[in-house]
């Protein structure tokens, strides 16, 4: 929402979750009557870790699949003219070429330990493009790679990789903690996005994009779990060691989106990982109270 305040041809509508729980197809419904939205960015979904989704299967797969339902049939029973699903690159196999191409979907077996977030958001992807075959619907579908920025989650439960390795180095710097154990063997890379090159991605590809093909949102740049955590241990100013615990799975061995779709209809990403860092490290600490932790 705050990188909309550039468009404002936009009149943003939100709900909080506390007013309207979007997998409650009726209220869901009421909301769209009321407000009739032109587009739709679908964003909301159950969302976490390794840890989270190992832990909660059931959550992730339902509530997404609830969520992601009831906006969709939603945006086609009220005539919005247009839907952004956002996926996630948990989508695509545990092995897949590298940089991951679009095509590359439903090519072979998913990792483990995210596959029923990964499923559900297949399922998001398929009524996207059922919506479209069947009813002449313009819902297209975006797969972002990992997110970071301000606004984001630091739970240490519910957090993805970024925000917990910021909140980590953070307290053992406060209680000056002489190291910091973190998951895997930090082999693993992963490509990261900073919050407002999505929203930019989005906003472009509602007045860019109309396909049934699902389309790659990153940066095209991989790093590894450890350069990353060397990078925010830096920036957090923490001066204690790192351990990795190798008995803790890593999750996929590589994850870098081919974003060369995104790039050649005109949008790349701006941010770069120590900017971003910085600037997320800078929001925690200015709004550790407002803050999810
Ligand atoms: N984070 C990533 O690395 C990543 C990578 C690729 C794709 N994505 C996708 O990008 C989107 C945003 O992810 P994010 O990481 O920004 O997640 P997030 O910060 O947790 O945001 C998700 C939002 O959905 C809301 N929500 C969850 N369940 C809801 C429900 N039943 N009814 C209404 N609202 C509900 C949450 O509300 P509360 O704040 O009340 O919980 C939260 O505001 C998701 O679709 C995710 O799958 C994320």
């Amino acid at each position: 929402m705050r990188h909309y305040a550039n468009k404002p041809e936009w009149q943003i509508i939100t709900r909080s979750r506390a007013e309207l729980d979007l997998r409650d197809q009726q209220a869901t419904n009421a909301f769209f009557a009321e407000e009739k939205p032109d587009q739709v960015i679908l964003a909301a979904a159950t969302v976490g870790g390794i840890k989270a989704s190992y832990t909660q299967p059931v959550d992730f797969l339902l509530n997404n699949l609830q969520i992601q339902n009831s906006v969709l049939s939603a945006s086609h029973r009220y005539d919005t003219k247009k839907a952004l699903f956002l996926g996630s690159t948990c989508i695509y196999p545990k092995v897949a070429e590298i940089p991951i191409r679009e095509d590359s979907l439903l090519t072979g077996p998913m990792e483990e330990t995210n596959a029923p977030y990964g499923v559900a958001k297949i399922a998001g992807i398929k009524l996207c493009q059922g919506y479209r075959q069947q009813f002449g619907r313009d819902f297209v579908c975006g797969m972002p790679a990992n997110l970071y920025g301000p606004f984001d989650n630091f739970d240490p439960e519910h957090s993805h990789v970024l925000p917990s390795l910021i909140r980590r180095f953070h307290e053992a710097k406060l209680h000056n903690k002489p190291t910091v154990t973190l998951w895997g063997s930090g082999n693993p890379t992963r490509e990261f996005l900073f919050v407002d090159d999505l929203a930019s991605a989005c906003a472009f590809l509602l007045d860019n994009y109309s396909s049934g093909d699902i389309i790659n949102i990153g940066t095209g740049v991989e790093i590894s779990i450890s350069d990353a955590a060397n990078a925010i241990r830096e920036i957090v100013g923490y001066q204690g060691e790192i351990l990795w615990d190798t008995t803790q799975p890593d999750g996929n061995p590589r994850r870098l989106l081919d974003v060369s779709r995104m790039n050649q209809l005109g949008w790349t990403a701006k941010t770069d990982f120590r900017q971003g860092v910085a600037a997320t490290y800078q929001w925690f600490l200015d709004n550790r109270a407002s803050a999810r932790v």
